[in-house]
């Protein structure tokens, strides 16, 4: 249903295709017709081989012009990255922000962009992405979407998912964002390849949708279905079987005095 060519834009999946080569192939030059006789019409079509030699220094001048550039581009990241370093806690700028912002219009392909979420918002719908985002989401975008300790401290920091920044984004915006991630930024690609996994990024992006209305049960909730840390777990075994009355040897650490 979703099956459309990927295109290799600006995911986190992509890798450069031939189309980036095919940038620098050569333009024709233009076409004889007869003996010293030369096409006119467009610029193109009068640069027969003779014309391409008088045009040699122009080239040579473009040449020098980006080589030029080159240089400055380098210099400049150079001076830059010792002005600013690499950190990740430095806040990005408006500039940065915006260019970011624009980045990910132009790199979102708009036959993502105009789907239609297939997904009927319901609250079925929702309590499936709500248990999604619970478990793979919540420690960089917390279970709120207003960014969990993790998330905040990346470069760029995860956006306050409830806010308009992100709730004005289009369906299928968010759902190529889930499913192949930002490059460049700490958000990962969720997708699979799979209908089932296009179907869960759907409910997703209607969860995220009801996350300003999100309720004080909700939040609890999701505070039971985070991922815990594996003592956690074994402390909720441990506490099962001891009321199960089973024994609690192996694994239960020595309630006994002075066991550290
Ligand atoms: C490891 C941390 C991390 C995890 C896990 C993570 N994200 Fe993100 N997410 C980010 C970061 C960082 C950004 C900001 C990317 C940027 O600047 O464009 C982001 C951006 C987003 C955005 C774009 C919001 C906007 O306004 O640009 C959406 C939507 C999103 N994440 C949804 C999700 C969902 C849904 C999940 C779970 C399936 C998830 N994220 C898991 C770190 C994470």
């Amino acid at each position: 249903m979703f099956d459309r060519g990927r295109s290799a834009h600006r995911s986190a999946h992509a890798v450069p295709g031939p189309d980036v080569l095919l940038l620098h192939g050569s333009q024709p030059g233009g076409v004889r017709e007869g003996p010293g006789k030369v096409r006119d019409g467009s610029a193109a079509g009068r640069a027969g081989p003779r014309a391409l030699m008088f045009m040699r220094p122009a080239i040579t001048g473009a040449l020098v012009t980006l080589a030029v550039l080159a240089v400055a581009g380098v210099l400049g990241t150079v001076m830059f990255l010792k002005a600013t370093g690499l950190s990740a806690r430095a806040t990005p700028g408006p500039v940065e922000i915006a260019v970011a912002g624009r980045l990910r219009a132009l790199a979102v392909p708009s036959d993502y962009a105009s789907l239609t979420n297939p997904v009927l918002t319901n609250s079925e719908s929702v309590a499936n992405g709500m248990a999604h985002f619970a478990d793979h989401c919540a420690q960089c975008h917390g279970n709120d979407g207003t960014g969990a300790d993790m998330g905040k401290d990346m470069f760029p920091p995860t956006p306050d998912l409830t806010a308009s920044s992100t709730q004005e984004l289009r369906d299928g915006t968010l759902f190529y964002v889930i499913e192949q991630g930002v490059r460049f930024t700490g958000m990962p690609a969720f997708g699979t390849d799979t209908l089932e996994g296009e179907e869960s990024s759907w409910h997703l992006v209607n969860f995220i949708r009801h996350l300003p209305r999100l309720t004080a049960e909700q939040l609890e909730e999701m505070a039971a279905m985070n991922p815990r840390p594996p003592a956690a777990i074994r402390q909720e075994i441990e506490a099962e079987r001891f009321l199960r009355g089973e024994d609690i040897e192996p694994a239960a650490p020595s309630h006994e005095a002075g066991a550290h």
